[in-house]
C-alpha cells in the first residue's frame, strides 16, 4: 500500500561536505558562515535588514521585544495557529486578544482586529496559515493609524509573494521558521526580517545579549557598555551551512509545493461535501500545507490514514490550552474553520501519482459517505 507523508524533512546529501569541515574546523559558533547565510538571505528576500536567530519562536519574541511590548500591553493575535505564534506573548507578561478569522481560509479577520483595538493595544500578529498571505496591508492601514506595530508569523509562507513581493518586506517585522520540516531547515533556526534599519540593529544586539559582536575588542572581555538585557537567540555557523545549502534548493522545493497546489485547486473542486480555499488573487501561497474543509472531518482522517495518506489538522486552535485560557472570548468563524479543517500532502515529495491517488481517494469518501 502506498505510505504519502504530510511532512518531510528536505536535507540534500551535498551539504555533507561543507558540513564535516565547518563541524571540525575549530569554530562553531556565530562567525563567517551565518554572515554568508545572512547576505544571501537578503538577496533572496530583497530585504537588507535580516537577523538569523535559532528558532522562529525566538524571531517571534525578539519582534515583540522590538515592538517595546511589556507587562500588561495588549497584543491581538489568532489562534488558529501553532502555540508558538502565541507563546512569546505570555513570556512578555502581556494579555493575548483573540481577533476572530476568516471562516474559509483561517486567516485573521482585519474588520475583527480593528473591533478589538484599545489603549493598550501594542501589537497585532498576522499568521499566514498554510502559507496563504494574510490581508496585510489593510492589516497595516489599521494599525499604523493606531501607531501600532504589525509582526508578521511567515512560519509556513517561505517564498510566498504578496503583491508581487516576496513576503518579508511589508510589515514592521516578519519571522520566518527554519525548524525540521519548513520548506527550508537550519535543522532549527528562524529569521527575523526587519523593515526598519533602527529595529534591525537594536535586534543584532539583542540575539546576543545586548552585546555589540562588532565593536573593537581588545581581547575576549566585552569591553563595551551593554545597554540593555538581550537573549542567546543568535544563529551558529553549523545551521548556518545547512541553510547556505538548502537555499539554493528553495526555488524548486516552492514551486513543487505551489504546483501540487494548483493541481489540487483544479481537481477537488466540486467534490461534494469537499471546500477547496480560494487563494486569493493578489498574493501567492507558498503552499507549506494545503487544508481543505470536509464534513465528516474526524471520520475522514481515520479513512485517509487506512489509505496510506496521511492528512491532519496540524494546528489546535490555541485558546483551547489552560496556558491562554484567561483571554478565552467568542470566536464563532474559529469554531466554524476548525470544525471541517484538515491538512493533505502537498510538499516535494509528493509525486503527480501521489497527487491523483490522493485526489481519487477523497472523490472515493465523498462518494461513499457524504
Ligand atoms: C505558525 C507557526 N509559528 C511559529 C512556529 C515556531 O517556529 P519554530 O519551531 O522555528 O520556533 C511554527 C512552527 O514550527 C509555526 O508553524
Amino acid at each position: 500500500m502506498k505510505k504519502i507523508v504530510l511532512f518531510k524533512v528536505h536535507m540534500p546529501k551535498s551539504v555533507d561536505e561543507s558540513l564535516l569541515e565547518v563541524l571540525h574546523s575549530g569554530f562553531i559558533g556565530q562567525g563567517p558562515k551565518v554572515d554568508e547565510f545572512e547576505n544571501k538571505l537578503s538577496n533572496y528576500f530583497e530585504n537588507k535588514n535580516v537577523l538569523t536567530l535559532n528558532s522562529g519562536t525566538s524571531g517571534l519574541h525578539l519582534a515583540l521585544r522590538l515592538a517595546n511590548v511589556g507587562c500588561g500591553d495588549e497584543v491581538i493575535t489568532t489562534p488558529m495557529t501553532c502555540t508558538a505564534t502565541n507563546m512569546p506573548i505570555l513570556a512578555m507578561g502581556a494579555k493575548i486578544v483573540w481577533a476572530d478569522i476568516d471562516p474559509i481560509t483561517g486567516l485573521i479577520d482585519p474588520n475583527d482586529i480593528e473591533k478589538k483595538i484599545t489603549d493598550k493595544t501594542k501589537a497585532i500578529i498576522m499568521v499566514h496559515f498554510g502559507g496563504i498571505p494574510c490581508k496585510i496591508d489593510e492589516i497595516n492601514e489599521i494599525a499604523h493609524k493606531h501607531g501600532i506595530k504589525t509582526i508578521e508569523d511567515a512560519a509556513h509562507a517561505f517564498g510566498a509573494e504578496y503583491k508581487g513581493k516576496k513576503i518579508g518586506n511589508h510589515s514592521d517585522f516578519v519571522m520566518f521558521s527554519l525548524q525540521a520540516i519548513k520548506h527550508m531547515t537550519t535543522i532549527d533556526g528562524g529569521l527575523l526580517l526587519c523593515q526598519n534599519e533602527e529595529d534591525y540593529k537594536r535586534g543584532k544586539l539583542l540575539r546576543w545579549y545586548g552585546i555589540d559582536r562588532e565593536a573593537k575588542r581588545k581581547e575576549f572581555r566585552c569591553e563595551e557598555d551593554i545597554l540593555e538585557y538581550g537573549y542567546k537567540f543568535h544563529m551558529n555557523d553549523i545551521c548556518a551551512t545547512v541553510g547556505i545549502e538548502q537555499l539554493k534548493y528553495i526555488d524548486n522545493i516552492v514551486n513543487k509545493h505551489i504546483d501540487n497546489q494548483q493541481f489540487y485547486d483544479r481537481e477537488l473542486q466540486g467534490i461534494k461535501g469537499v471546500r477547496v480555499i480560494p487563494k486569493p488573487s493578489n498574493s501567492k501561497s507558498s503552499s507549506w500545507i494545503y487544508t481543505i474543509h470536509i464534513e465528516k472531518r474526524d471520520f475522514f482522517q481515520t479513512w485517509m490514514a487506512q489509505q496510506g495518506i496521511m492528512v491532519s489538522r496540524v494546528h489546535e486552535r490555541n485558546d483551547k490550552h489552560t496556558a491562554f485560557k484567561e483571554f478565552k472570548t467568542s470566536l464563532p468563524n474559529v469554531d466554524k474553520f476548525n470544525a471541517t479543517q484538515v491538512s493533505i500532502p502537498v510538499g516535494w515529495w509528493v509525486s503527480e501519482d501521489d497527487r491523483a491517488y490522493i485526489v481519487a481517494k477523497i472523490k472515493e469518501f465523498s462518494e461513499k459517505y457524504l
